[in-house]
């Protein structure tokens, strides 16, 4: 039987959603809302439907199998509540909400509910970072010391509404933005985080842009230390006018006896061994290798891939009756480590989770 879903919110990452869906067998885009005209145009464009002003008519007048939530931050926690209400199996994207109060609010909406409620984390998805993860798991690097992800890319993109340039809206860029890779630290590290501190600033973009007579004031660069509770040390180095860099993002993982190191949009995974010399008598990476990505799907995303296999993984928890891979907690807990990170360079302080 093929899953009907419904989709709320058809901007960019909506349209992102329904183009990667329509790449997945089982599943069709049935039913799409959004609040703006001219992004429900988009919408019907690319599926052929007619999209609904108001996701509410939506719910009660579709029959459906799943529902993808793709509106702001801010909006989460109030769509999130009736959509909880229904008894679909829900994937949302993060951030889960933009604070942690409202992340809780959710939580405890949903707490009855049996179908499962997923947190979109796409870097989860990229197939040069589940490799990566398999690595890491499979004690390549022997004992996990050191993560480091850096992110140097380009000044964040122009949303409906511009609800990304103010921390109220979007719960500031270490939420917004950098709730990816305060999951991906927690689940390489497979530990929690104790203590972070993080220094940042808004510094070049966004500078003289105002919203309803509002000042943008999202953070563009900043460095984040963070200790674990299992003794691992993890650190996050963003930069948002960075557009000129080899990689956007480049993860490296390093333990007693080795290293992983991965890049993205280039797709190479690096292996090295302590000790290991190759025949000449150098010491270099043992292995170096393209980690290959269709084509196709790297057309109909901006995320290396990874939005469909994100979907494939649902759809397949949907059919089995799974859990999510990344679950409401998850999505709270990258929520807490961003809003601390925010805390931190206000008040140039460590925080201790
Ligand atoms: N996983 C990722 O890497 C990634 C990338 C981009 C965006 N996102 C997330 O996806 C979400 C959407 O971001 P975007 O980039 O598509 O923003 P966007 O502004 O391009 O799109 C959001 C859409 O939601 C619509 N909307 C607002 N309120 C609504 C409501 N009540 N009901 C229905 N539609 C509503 C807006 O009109 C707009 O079309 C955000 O949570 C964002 O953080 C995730």
């Amino acid at each position: 039987m093929t899953l009907r879903y419904g989709v709320i919110g058809t901007g960019n990452m909506g349209q992102e959603h329904i183009r990667n869906l329509g790449a997945v067998d089982g599943v069709e885009v049935t039913a799409v809302a959004d609040t703006d005209a001219g992004m429900r145009e988009k919408a019907e464009a690319l599926t052929g439907l007619t999209a609904y002003p108001d996701y509410r008519d939506m719910l009660g007048a579709e029959t459906l199998d799943a529902l993808v939530i793709a509106s702001p931050n801010h909006t989460h926690r109030s769509i999130l509540a009736d959509a909880v209400a229904t008894d679909l199996p829900i994937i949302v994207e993060k951030p889960l909400c933009s604070t942690v109060e409202d992340c809780q609010a959710v939580i405890a909406a949903a707490s009855s509910r049996a179908a499962p409620v997923w947190v979109a984390m796409e870097y989860r998805f990229m197939p040069p970072v589940t490799r990566l993860i398999e690595e890491v798991r499979k004690g390549t690097v022997g004992q996990l010391r050191m993560l480091a992800i850096r992110e140097h890319r380009f000044p964040f993109l122009d949303k409906v509404g511009a609800w990304n340039r103010l921390s109220a809206l979007s719960g500031g860029t270490m939420v917004e933005k950098c709730c990816h890779f305060f999951d991906l630290m927690r689940l390489i590290t497979n530990s929690d985080p104790v203590r972070l501190y993080a220094t940042g600033g808004q510094d070049v973009n966004h500078l003289d842009e105002t919203v309803d007579g509002q000042a943008a004031d999202v953070v563009d660069n900043a460095f984040v230390a963070v200790d674990f509770a299992n003794g691992t040390r993890a650190m996050l180095d963003l930069c948002m006018f960075a557009e000129a860099s080899r990689d956007q993002e480049e993860i490296t993982v390093t333990g007693d006896g080795g290293k992983v190191e991965c890049g993205i949009p280039s797709s190479r995974l690096s292996i090295g061994k302590r000790g290991f010399v190759n025949r000449m008598g150098d010491i270099l990476p043992m292995l170096s290798e393209h980690i290959p990505v269709d084509e196709k799907l790297l057309q109909i995303g901006d995320h290396h891939g990874a939005t469909y296999f994100e979907h494939v993984a649902f759809r397949d928890m949907i059919r089995t009756g799974g859990r999510p891979a990344v679950t409401l907690d998850d999505g709270l807990r990258a929520v807490a480590m961003g809003q601390a990170a925010e805390r931190s360079i206000r008040e140039h302080a460590a925080i201790v989770l």
